[in-house]
């Protein structure tokens, strides 16, 4: 979890000056004396920065640069040159070097420039993880006795670095979970990446999770770093892993085995340090089964595994849900909205097969709808409220005199509803007062 930092420098006393100096910090640093071994070190580990002379036997600083950012886009370069070489300097900033420093150089500038570009990166960091999830930080909302247990498992499995299996029917919060568990991790200011297997073809997933090489394959004109490159020190979630291809999980059981991945079309493995978190609304022990999940990876991701309840399963929690969603919408649009008693109860007794999502969007839905800040229950879908229903059944085939029944029967509710009050009836029919009006002259009401 620790920055790592290269530092390559062909004379001893500066390498060994420079490698004390940035330990004390309390950074990893590793050292080589040429080009050569600095590409294989490149290879092997995975740098934040390289810190590298400019002129050396061998493959010098500007080649080196050429291929950190060719093999590790993400790695960033700083180069030391010699007075009286600025232009070689400029040079490999046009081609992507973070910085340069002078010979012979101040210890304190150095580690001051270090930090600095360390800092940058972090932002960066935090950048591609906010963008990933800028709508994933919110409260896991829910007294309910499933649901605290739920929070406890969190809890304590936030402090380990275990793999995940979090599992429910679809809607009840699995999203949120993953990100509870990131964000209450010791690695809450690391990347937390999102992969959705279902949402990508099967045949980009390999190259989306763990990159390619420049020429890997038509259309790979350039490398590129996958997922899990991204999340390093991080946390990644696999989402829907059941629909990921057979083959791909024997690549993924090895990832996980050997914290190393390679890119598509690479040759060496690369080492990363990711926590590893996966979603499925299927059973995967039935997926197994059916020959669809390899068994040895579902042992492996069964570390930990936690079910989501269903809101069905945690009825309590509906109102105090409806409650948060109602404060939420209610802030962006500037109303406070409540609940009338009969449409508290209606939503208490509906099943919600769609879970937290259905109750979440039926309330956003009546928040922009409803005409009053007090919800009723005819503002409620009717596979909740159930007015609807009786209100259209009708035996007429003729459809003048079906819609004729159908409109005497919605404006009698209206008026019930409303006690008479035939503004707030109109209101309720979505028409006019003076349509409502016409049409209780003509049939009669
Ligand atoms: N306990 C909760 N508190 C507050 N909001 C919740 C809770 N559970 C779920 N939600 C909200 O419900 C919606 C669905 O949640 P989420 O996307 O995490 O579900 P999911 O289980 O991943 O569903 P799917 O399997 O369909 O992907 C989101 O808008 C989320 O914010
Ligand atoms: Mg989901």
């Amino acid at each position: 979890m620790n920055t790592r930092i290269l530092v390559v420098e062909d004379e001893e006393i500066v390498r060994i000056t420079v490698l004390d100096r940035l330990k004390n910090h309390g950074w990893v640093v590793d050292q080589a004396t040429n080009g050569t071994d600095a590409l294989s070190l490149v290879k092997k580990n995975n740098y934040d920065l390289i810190i590298s002379d400019i002129r050396m036997p061998g493959i010098d600083g500007e080649k080196l640069l050429d291929e950190v950012k060719q093999f590790s886009p993400r790695t960033e370069v700083i180069l030391i040159t010699a007075h009286g070489n600025t232009d070689d300097a400029l040079n490999c900033l046009k081609k992507g070097a973070a910085d340069y420093i002078l010979k012979p150089f101040d210890l304190d500038d150095l580690t001051l420039r270090v930090e600095r570009l360390l800092n940058i990166l972090t932002i960066k960091a935090r950048c591609v993880s906010l963008e990933n999830c800028c709508d994933q930080r919110q409260p896991l909302i829910g007294s309910s006795a499933p649901m605290q247990r739920m929070l406890n498992l969190i809890s304590q499995v936030t402090q380990s670095d275990s793999t995940v299996l979090i599992h429910g029917e679809s809607g009840t919060g699995k999203e949120l979970v993953a990100a509870a568990i990131h964000y209450e991790s010791r690695r809450a200011d690391k990347p937390y990446i999102r992969v959705n297997c279902a949402a990508i073809p099967s045949g980009l997933l390999e190259s989306e999770l763990f990159g390619h090489e420049k020429g890997a394959f038509t259309g790979a004109d350039q490398t590129s770093i996958g997922k899990f490159e991204l999340a390093d020190q991080g946390t990644i979630l696999l989402d829907e892993i059941g629909d990921m291809p057979v083959v791909l999980q024997v690549k993924l059981l090895r990832v996980l085995q050997e914290q190393e991945i390679e890119r598509v079309g690479g040759k060496n493995p690369i080492k990363i340090d990711v926590r590893v978190l996966c979603s499925t609304t299927k059973n995967l022990a039935e997926e197994v089964r059916k020959g669809k999940f390899r068994e040895d990876l579902y042992y492996r991701l069964q570390v930990i595994p936690i079910a989501v309840p269903t809101l069905q399963e945690r009825k309590e929690d509906i109102l105090e849900l409806t409650a948060y969603f109602l404060e939420k919408f209610g802030k962006e649009r500037g109303v406070e909205f409540s609940l009338s008693g009969d449409a508290s109860q209606a939503l208490n007794k509906y099943p919600f097969p769609g879970n937290v999502r259905e109750l979440r969007n039926i309330l956003e839905r009546v928040t922009v709808l409803a005409p009053a800040p007090q919800i009723q229950l005819w503002n409620l879908p009717m596979e909740i409220s159930g007015i609807q229903n009786d209100l259209i059944e009708t035996k007429e085939s003729n459809l003048a005199a079906a819609v004729a029944v159908t409109e005497k029967k919605c404006i009698r509710s209206a008026l019930k509803k409303t006690s008479g009050n035939k503004t707030e009836a109109a209101e309720v029919l979505g028409i006019s007062r003076k349509n409502l009006w016409e049409k209780m002259k003509l049939y009669g009401l």
